[in-house]
């Protein structure tokens, strides 16, 4: 499954394949979106496949749904299984808190909603997704289309107000178009360095209209895997 990797998708590996282990027979499961949980999926494919593990994932994302059943892993919905063991998934930053950006991939809504309904949230991440204070990652932010550009000015007001240090947003694109999530919205990113309050951020960003979610994963995340490019993995 694996060939030879580069470091990262080592790292990345690695992570995924010691996370698969927090995942028992009967579980339902929730599976997360991005290049390291791809790798838990296929982890966890291999494990029903060859093992007899038998566990009914919920994608959090259209392309992991797609990836799952490719990998023999039997897909539900959320309202099939009503609450999950255990949702694991990657972040794009995390800090000693275990408090995440995600949404790199676009999928937060779901990623969120999932891991929310979730007895355990595990992350999975190479080490380099560690930082002292959240907010070098552009903070995505899915806002419905309609009005999105008044949304951006509300939210760009709101970040003056609050005194952040990086103000940019940007519409994330796809080619010459939109990029648009699985839940038919626009992504917003927010470049704002570093987040001071991100509880407050967090509430004061939701409470625009037009914004449906924001990226920050406050109080969701239990545990964090780290995996590193000599094949280490750390489990905090
Ligand atoms: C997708 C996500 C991903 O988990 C996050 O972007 C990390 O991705 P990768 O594992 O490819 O670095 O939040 O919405």
């Amino acid at each position: 499954m694996t060939g030879e990797l580069s470091p990262i998708d080592k790292a990345k590996f690695v992570a995924a394949k010691r996370a698969a282990e927090f995942v028992e027979d009967g579980m339902r499961v929730g599976l997360g979106t991005g290049s390291t949980a791809a790798w838990l999926v296929r982890c966890l494919g291999e494990m029903v496949r060859e093992d007899g593990l038998r566990i009914r994932g919920v994608p959090t994302s259209t392309r992991t749904g797609q990836l799952a059943r490719e990998a023999g892993i039997e897909v539900i919905t959320l309202d099939e299984a009503r609450w999950l063991d255990v949702t694991i998934d990657g972040a794009d930053e995390f800090d000693s808190d275990l408090n995440l950006i995600k949404g790199g991939g676009g999928a937060l809504l779901q990623e969120k909603i999932v891991a929310t309904a979730s007895d355990q949230m595990v992350v999975i991440a190479d080490a380099g997704k560690e930082v002292g204070t959240l907010g070098a990652f552009a903070l995505p932010v899915e806002v419905i289309p309609f009005g999105a550009s008044c949304t951006r000015t509300l939210i760009e007001e709101t970040l003056v107000s609050m005194d952040v240090l990086g103000r940019q947003v940007s519409l994330r694109m796809n080619g010459d178009a939109p990029f648009m999530t699985d839940e038919g919205n626009h992504i917003l990113d927010l470049h704002l360095k570093r987040i001071g309050n991100v509880r407050q951020l967090s509430l004061v960003l939701n409470q625009i209209p037009g914004v449906v979610e924001n990226g920050l994963f406050i109080d969701i995340c239990d545990t964090v895997v780290i995996g590193y490019g000599d094949g280490r993995v750390e489990v905090r």
